[in-house]
């Protein structure tokens, strides 16, 4: 047995900024469905962090694939080409159908780069006025934690005095295809969505809802922004939530369980009409170190070499 609990939790307290209540448990080991706390104790992770190890703590093939590669090359920037980028795109558009798949590090980075390229089509492709491009979210939503995500946040505690914040969103209620129908102007981008509000406490919207909203974004060309960083790979029964209603997103955001918790990965997936915008342009790729590192792909893609 190490030392008490209370030790850890104190230094913590000591030397660690305070943004977060965790419960009093300090645990050291984790295996498939199972983590082990400093004292022994074995608990039954139903939490998976937060989906970020829906295939398990400590895969072992995951594992090997991580420890295999961070000997052989760890990362190559994106000035480079390096040969675990391609067959990472090759097995992500195959297992998801998408087209085009802008990798990076974060959940929030992930939304921040949709944003981005959907505005960009907004203003390049749909024809809205430059600097008008107005986005649709939901009230009680959670995107991430970055200063662009937390101002179209309801949450005071996520808002408060990290203000100011940036125009161009409006908030309508979860589960409301009336009120998105109303919302939408013809400078609406996009409508960004979490298939399931997780934060909010996990809220189920009403059977029906997904399929009227992509009748409204296809109707009125605005792009179908489905935040899956906590409901995709597997969390809700299905490789996407999307799946539950038969419907297709024109952005998928992925992240969390995408390197198995190894390594933070994340991804813009979408169709050729929202990436397929982005050119050549250092101003608009985010990530360039990190998104496309050898190490990060190989955790994605596990021991699956082809
Ligand atoms: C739905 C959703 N979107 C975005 C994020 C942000 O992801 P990250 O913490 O990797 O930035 C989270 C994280 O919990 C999330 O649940």
């Amino acid at each position: 047995m190490g030392p008490p609990v209370s030790d850890f939790i104190a230094r913590e307290a000591r030397f660690g900024a305070q943004n977060y209540e965790p419960l009093d448990v300090v645990l050291s080991r984790g295996e498939g469905v199972f983590v082990w706390d400093t004292q022994g104790n074995r608990y039954l992770d139903c939490l998976s962090a937060y989906s970020a190890v829906n295939q398990g703590h400590c895969h072992p093939k995951i594992l090997a694939a991580i420890v295999e590669q961070a000997g052989k090359l760890t990362l190559t920037s994106r000035a480079f080409h390096n040969d675990q980028l391609a067959p990472f795109y090759e097995q992500i558009a195959e297992l998801t159908g998408s087209h085009k798949i802008l990798p990076m590090n974060s959940g929030a980075e992930a939304v921040e780069s949709a944003i981005k390229s959907v505005r960009k089509r907004g203003y390049e492709v749909k024809g809205v006025p430059d600097g008008q491009a107005e986005i649709v979210v939901c009230a009680d939503n959670f995107h991430g934690r970055t200063l662009g995500i937390i101002g179209f946040s309801t949450d005071a505690a996520a808002r408060d005095h990290f203000g100011p914040f940036a125009p161009g969103f409006s908030i309508i209620p979860f589960g409301d295809a009336k009120a998105l129908k109303e919302a939408i102007t013809p400078n609406t981008v996009a409508f960004l969505v979490e298939p399931i509000q997780g934060e909010a406490g996990v809220i189920i919207p009403p059977s029906g809802y997904f399929t009227k909203v992509r009748e409204l974004c296809t109707a009125h060309d605005v792009m179908l922004i489905l935040d899956e960083i906590q409901t995709g790979l597997g969390r809700t029964g299905k490789l996407l939530a999307e799946q539950h209603d038969g419907i297709e997103a024109d952005v998928t955001l992925l992240g969390k369980a995408l390197s198995g918790g190894f390594y933070p990965v994340s991804a813009v997936l979408s169709n050729n009409a929202v990436l397929g915008t982005a050119r050549l342009d250092l101003r608009w790729q985010p990530a360039r170190l990190c998104g496309g590192a050898g190490c990060s792909a190989r955790a994605c893609r596990g021991r699956d070499d082809r």
